[in-house]
């Protein structure tokens, strides 16, 4: 099993990937950190808790930042995944909090516990960087949980050039990817070709369980905001999930390895711009053998 700390910004997607990684043997989720993105931090901590005890896990919560390294809060449109972040299907408040230590705490124990090596480096990294997906084991890689717009080929999703987690604090993924951490971007191009089609949550919902309802009521409304923004489009891009995807199996992907900046002024602020050329180098998923993901996904989550 590959100790993890998956980081997320619940959302619908993050709430796939999140029970995707909890139903996966290959993983083993020492704890959540949460962070402000598709809702303010106190909602994605909430989403994040409710979803746990959904599956009555309890693993433990950790909240992050609740805004970016250097700027103010880009509000994302709450009709992607809902007022409360999870399709405006939960009423309940989750009965457990947050634990006490912050994530920034918990990931620098963590690390400091399972290597000598990237102490110093995780915590530049953690302290200024929400948002990314770790293996804390005898051979730790970091590894984003979100998706990073790789805006070189793939368009961005919130403005031409951004995908809205590099649009969200775009110092800090240019900090991540300067860093010289092994990270590796599952981005757009490759997270907009793993669409779980439409008709998976009639599915689901015949399934006939609370839980299989629940999933099937939180997905449809992140398909209808993808039909509402892509007519046609027939599903939803697995985002997260593909993230947590390549951890338990790095053969779903295709690498290439580029060093990747961030714009961080002006229309193009988001845009990742990748070279050959330039160190440090990070580990960028280009090609995804989609249908073979989906079926792991799908034979995972109920
Ligand atoms: C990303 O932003 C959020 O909507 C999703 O959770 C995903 O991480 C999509 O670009
Ligand atoms: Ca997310």
């Amino acid at each position: 099993m590959k100790p993890v700390i998956v980081d997320v910004d619940t959302g619908i997607d993050d709430a796939l990937a999140i029970t995707y990684a909890l139903k996966s043997p290959e993983l083993d989720v020492i704890g959540l950190t949460t962070c402000f993105g598709n809702n303010s931090l106190e909602n994605t901590t909430r989403s994040t808790l409710v979803i746990l005890e959904r599956l009555r896990k309890t693993v433990p919560v950790y909240m992050g930042a609740d805004k970016p390294l250097k700027r103010g809060i880009t509000k994302f449109p709450l009709n992607v995944h809902g007022e409360d972040g999870l399709g405006n299907n939960f009423s309940e408040n989750p009965v457990r909090e947050a634990e006490a230590e912050s994530a920034v705490d918990f990931i620098i124990s963590q690390v400091k516990a399972s290597t000598r090596n990237y102490t110093n480096s995780s915590r530049a990294v953690n302290e200024s960087c929400p948002g990314y997906y770790k293996s804390t084991g005898d051979n730790p890689s970091f590894q984003r949980s979100d998706h990073y717009g790789w805006c070189s080929v793939a368009p961005g999703n919130v403005t031409p050039y951004s995908e809205a987690n590099i649009l969200a604090d775009p110092e800090a993924a240019d900090y991540v990817f300067s860093s010289g951490l092994p990270v590796t971007i599952v981005g757009l191009d490759v997270t907009m070709k793993t669409i779980l089609p439409a008709a998976t949550t009639d599915e689901w919902r015949a399934i006939g369980t609370d839980e299989s309802r629940f999933y099937a009521d939180m997905t449809d409304f992140y398909i209808q905001a993808y039909e509402t923004f892509e007519p046609g489009f027939g599903g939803c891009a697995l985002h997260d999930p593909l993230a947590v995807g390549v951890a338990i199996d790095p053969d779903f992907v295709k690498r290439e390895e580029w060093n990747v900046k961030v714009v961080l002024d002006g229309e193009e602020t988001g845009r990742t711009v990748a070279s050959a050329e330039g160190e440090p180098k990070v580990q960028v998923c280009t090609e995804v053998k989609a249908e073979q993901f989906l079926d792991h996904f799908l034979g995972r989550i109920l």
